[in-house]
């Protein structure tokens, strides 16, 4: 994304009941995915559904230029893959622009591989830490050129990586998928412990294009090993809806009363749901229905329908489950009677931006009582909220969309000083949105 471009912003204003079925864009992890596996599978991959986003589409572009191709054809993305080890030099510089899990999955990709690769992003990306990847991805041969913390990095791969075991310090399901993706090119097996799940959509993936992948539990802590020398065969993948888009409907739906919003088919695997769970607890009705299973994923259509809302304790052990989902729950505590906690949100700090500041700094612009305690952010709820503020987006795509699902209750608007990056992971946020009945206007 362009960083010259001017800055957008949006004003959400309290809105009437919301209504609708709608569908939400393709799972942006399962994308990223579905893209980098094609390209290592043999033969072709048709992908349906696929995320056209920004991150999701400088990955592609980053696939095409390690020598896979990509055609599209009537909405279904073609990719013809190379094969584990088949991936080539690129002539320059790998752009993952705003994307985390692009980047850190392709260090993974690119490790197996004789190549050497400058991999850079925008200002958020260069300034997010790569060392979680990078370390074991040393401990397997890749070389590193700088000795540094964030992009612009110079990778070197190599096709005699070798197989590790290792426990991962920080709950990152990229970090975990980087090894594993780097594991199919060793000829051993590769092992990543991690204490607390995080999504599992590599392993799972993984399997469905033919790897063979282990999982156990070892001394309480989840074991994950993927077999090497790995022969992948291109497969038709169907992507499912994104739960982590569908949340700021959800959230809407909670939020605003009256509401009953239905999102079609949506990923569901556990491992991404805790943001509804956290919902229910807090009394909004929220229901799967039509439950099914495709590509080895579990499906449902989520309907949620506003009540009257209460504060929770959100666990600690639950914020891998919904990573991606505390900007937009912390909105929805401002909406209910009492006090929310929210425990364990280290990671928030590392994300697009520092989400934890962030969110907290966006409810107190307006007017709603939030602290941060350590790894803990602490909203009060008093059932409605003043609204009024201009929220600050520091190029982060979830709390442009969180505030501005906030201001959709408030009493005053609630302002948005930049959209631009919404396109990262959700271009028809807007649109969709307002087909359901909120309110939101360029300024
Ligand atoms: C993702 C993992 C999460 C999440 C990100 C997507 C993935 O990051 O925040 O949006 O696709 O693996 P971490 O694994 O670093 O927590």
């Amino acid at each position: 994304m362009s960083h010259s471009q001017q800055p957008k912003p949006l004003v959400a204003h309290r809105s009437g009941p919301l209504s609708g079925r709608v569908r939400v864009p393709g799972d942006k992890s399962i994308s990223h995915r579905a893209l980098m596996l094609g390209a290592l599978a043999t033969g072709t991959t048709r992908i349906t559904g696929l995320l056209e986003a920004e991150d999701v589409l400088n990955t592609a572009k980053v696939v095409e230029a390690l020598g896979a191709r990509i055609n599209r054809r009537e909405g279904v993305i073609e990719v013809l893959g190379r094969g584990v080890g088949g991936l080539i030099q690129p002539s320059g510089p790998l752009d993952f622009g705003n994307s985390g899990t692009g980047c850190r999955l392709m260090m993974g990709v690119i490790a197996g591989h004789d190549i050497e690769a400058r991999l850079v992003g925008d200002a958020s990306l260069s300034r997010r830490p790569m060392r979680r990847v990078l370390t074991p991805l040393r401990q397997m041969g890749m070389g590193v050129v700088e000795d540094r913390e964030t992009l612009p990095l110079t990778i070197r791969g190599t096709s005699s990586l070798v197989p590790i075991e290792y426990a991962t310090p920080v709950p990152s399901a990229q970090v975990k998928s980087a090894v594993l993706f780097a594991g199919l090119a060793t000829s051993g097996e590769t092992t990543v412990i991690e204490r607390e799940a995080t999504r599992d959509h590599t392993e799972r993936m993984f399997r469905y294009f033919g790897a063979e992948v282990r999982t156990a539990m070892r001394d309480g802590r989840h074991a994950i090993t993927v077999v090497g020398d790995a022969e992948l065969e291109g497969r038709d993948v169907k992507v499912p809806a994104d739960p982590s888009s569908a949340a700021f409907l959800a959230a809407a739906a909670a939020i605003v009363p009256g509401s009953d919003v239905t999102i079609e088919g949506v990923l569901v695997n556990e491992t991404r749901t805790g943001f509804y769970t956290t919902l229910r607890e807090m009394g909004a009705d929220v229901a799967f229905a039509d439950l099914r299973e495709e590509n080895g994923e579990p499906i449902a259509d989520i309907r949620v329908r506003h009540r009257a809302l209460t504060g929770v304790v959100v666990p600690a052990a639950r914020a891998p489950s919904m990573i991606d989902e505390y900007p937009v729950l912390a909105a929805v505590a401002a909406f209910a009677q009492g006090e929310t906690r929210m425990e364990g949100l280290a990671e928030l700090k590392v994300k697009e931006s520092d989400r934890l500041a962030a969110t907290a700094a966006g409810l107190i612009a307006n007017g709603i009582g939030a602290r941060v305690e350590g790894d803990t952010l602490v909203v009060e709820g008093r059932g409605a909220a003043r609204g009024g503020g201009t929220v600050v987006t520091h190029m982060d795509h979830r709390i442009a969309m969180a505030f501005l699902i906030l201001g959709l209750g408030t009493d005053r608007p609630v302002e948005v000083d930049d959209v631009t990056f919404v396109a990262t992971s959700f271009p028809a946020f807007t649109g969709l949105m307002t087909g359901l009945g909120a309110k939101l206007e360029a300024k």
